[in-house]
């Protein structure tokens, strides 16, 4: 989402900013055009010549070098995102003034780009009151803020939020900050992923080879299109993903029950997971011991959850389920649509290479209800997520 993006990134002076080189490589890696401002604290941090090395562009410091302010001024005027990392106390209560006394808090006044600072503090700071009302007073006026995070600061442990968040949690949060205002922008969108778990005895399982990588990529990136995600996750072995909020469950009728409390206020549904279809219909309490010869365990069918759920759907919002099928694909996913009554549904075919469970990348079909399939290339799963967000905005703005 970062190739072609301008940002700037704006250092103030705290131990954090050692955080700010990563951030500025991983930004420029990713493709983004990243203007390093330091301010004179940050300066004394790290030098200039650092990022420019991981940037290949000149970081800027003062107002009053070669080049003029104005030049460094029309950085902040075509910046997609501003983003401050760290952001001390200081310049946060200068920026809360709407000071303009070096460059970048007078970028900072000469900029229509979203803002997101990543505030970086010994946590005493960051408690006090003048501290809280700045940051107010800046989200009042749209600034977006990640963290701090509760953890050791450079002056020893600390139990209390003031250490500036993690790289991989400031780049999530810049990835919405620029993209969040298009029409996912506060749609509350529910995601189910993973398989899951059926119990045979309290050590044995049924289940399936699911790893929820589809799942999770679709409500990573449909938080970073601005939507307040519920992400209701099987056993799988991946890190939540930044600003969701995440539901696990075990069973199938687990995952029913968290499907049904959140369904009401639900603007979309992707149901990425794999529910186990039958389940041992009498658990043992006790671990079965083994048998000779063959072993027969009773199952039952467990509830189709997007069928049970149906009526709980809220009116105009939109469901998405997905078909992995062994061979006919398309004519199958068509069925299970119509079925299932669904919007959308994302066809699969788990025998063709790079398809399917475990791997990183798909091969999917889009269908919706019009009957037309979109039929995609081999993708990183990431990608078919923003495909299927993409099918999905279609009807949103409608
Ligand atoms: N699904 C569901 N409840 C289940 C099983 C599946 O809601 N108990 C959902 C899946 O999350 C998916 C869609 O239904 O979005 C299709 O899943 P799939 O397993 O392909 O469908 P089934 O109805 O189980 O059909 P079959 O196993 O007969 O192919």
């Amino acid at each position: 989402m970062w190739t072609g993006r301008r940002v700037v990134l704006g250092v103030s002076g705290g131990i954090a900013c050692y955080k700010s080189c990563t951030l500025a490589r991983r930004l420029t890696e990713a493709g983004a055009q990243v203007d390093v401002i330091l301010t004179r604290g940050a300066a004394e941090f790290v030098r200039p010549l650092t990022f420019e090395a991981l940037t290949g562009r000149p970081a800027l410091g003062s107002l009053w070098e070669p080049g003029g302010a104005l030049s460094h001024i029309r950085l902040g005027q075509q910046a997609d995102l501003v983003l401050v990392a760290p952001a001390t106390a200081h310049l946060i209560a200068r920026m809360a003034q709407g000071l303009a006394d070096d460059l970048l808090t007078t970028l900072l006044l000469a900029s229509t780009a979203p803002v997101l600072l990543a505030p970086a503090m010994n946590d005493e700071m960051f408690a006090h009151l003048q501290t809280r009302a700045n940051l107010e007073r800046l989200r009042a006026r749209g600034v977006s803020v990640v963290g701090p995070d509760v953890g050791a600061l450079a002056e020893g442990p600390s139990e209390r939020p003031g250490r500036m968040s993690e790289p991989e949690t400031i780049l999530a949060h810049a990835a919405r900050a620029v993209r969040g205002r298009g029409p996912f922008s506060g749609r509350r969108v529910v995601v189910t992923a993973g398989p899951t778990r059926e119990s045979i005895d309290p050590v044995r399982v049924v289940t399936n080879r699911s790893s929820g990588k589809m799942g999770y990529r679709v409500a990573e990136a449909a938080w970073e299109r601005g939507a307040d995600v519920v992400l209701v996750s099987g056993p799988v072995a991946l890190p939540a993903p930044v600003g969701v909020r995440l539901r696990r469950v075990e069973t199938t009728r687990e995952l029913e029950d968290a499907v049904r409390e959140e369904l009401p206020e639900t603007d979309v549904l992707v149901m990425a997971a794999a529910p186990a279809d039958f389940r041992p219909s009498d658990p043992s309490d006790r671990k079965r011991a083994r048998v000779d010869g063959a072993l027969a365990i009773p199952m039952e069918p467990t509830d189709d959850i997007l069928g049970a759920t149906r009526g709980l759907r809220k009116q105009g919002s939109i469901t998405v389920g997905f078909a992995l099928e062994t061979g006919d694909a398309l004519a199958k996913g068509r069925a299970k649509l119509e079925r299932k009554d669904l919007d959308l549904i994302v066809v699969n075919d788990a025998l063709e290479p790079g398809a399917g469970f475990e791997v990183d990348t798909n091969r999917v079909a889009l269908l919706g209800r019009d009957g037309a399939a979109r039929i995609l290339p081999l993708q990183t799963k990431r990608e078919v997520a923003e495909a299927i967000l993409d099918a999905v905005e279609l009807s949103l703005g409608r």
